[in-house]
């Protein structure tokens, strides 16, 4: 499922249809491909909690690992076919446009969640482990902020994925205010 986009940007892209700017294409398509999936894996726990759907949370890894494989295609769009992996030109761009130091900040954050979402290592860092993973909420605060600073005028976009967010982690503060109440009673 979380594959299909890649699957027809692979079609586009042999079919001769990825737009008259394919390098802005392929960016914009992998950059938000990261994002949905993000966020859709934040709305996992959400989702199990309100519809007692216990068995979704099998799919919560598969979901995060695939938003780190389209941010990683997303990375690389950028290095190899806008600034053909000149080094210099990369740091440049990361300390010279904030945008761009905050998607470079945003992957900083993933990589940890990444190599750390196998059952080993899950079993390892026992509670240290979800600590660590709550990182997920500000790695989509400062995407969701890469996207905003990029768009210059038109917000729309970037201020519906705050918007969810928003909704995403009021429901996790509300949860957890309600449990410590609920402990202390
Ligand atoms: C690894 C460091 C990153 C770099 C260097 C980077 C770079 C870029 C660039 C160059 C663009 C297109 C700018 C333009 O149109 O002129 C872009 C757009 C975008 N990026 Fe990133 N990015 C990074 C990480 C991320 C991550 C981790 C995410 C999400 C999890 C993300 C989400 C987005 C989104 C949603 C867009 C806008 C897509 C659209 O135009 O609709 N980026 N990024």
């Amino acid at each position: 499922m979380a594959g299909f986009p890649l699957i027809l940007l692979l079609v586009n892209a042999f079919t001769g249809n990825l737009t008259a700017n394919p390098i802005e294409y392929i960016t914009h398509q992998t950059g938000t491909y990261a994002l949905a999936l993000l966020m859709i894996t934040l709305g996992v726990t959400p989702l199990r909690r309100l519809t007692g759907w216990n068995s979704i949370v099998r799919v919560r890894r598969m979901l995060g690992l695939f938003t780190f494989f389209y941010a990683t295609l997303h990375l690389l769009a950028w290095a190899v076919l806008d600034q053909f992996f000149a080094f210099g030109f990369m740091v440049e761009d990361i300390i010279e446009r904030p945008f761009i130091t905050a998607g470079m900040a945003t992957y900083l954050l993933l990589l940890p969640l990444a190599i750390t979402s196998n059952t080993k290592m899950i079993q390892r860092l026992g509670r240290r482990w979800t600590s660590l993973h709550r990182l997920i909420y500000l790695a989509a605060g400062i995407a969701i902020l890469h996207f905003w600073w990029l768009v210059k005028a038109d917000i729309r976009e970037p201020r519906l994925w705050a918007i969810a967010l928003s909704v995403l982690l009021g429901v996790r503060i509300f949860w957890f205010l309600q449990n410590r109440l609920s402990s202390r009673s």
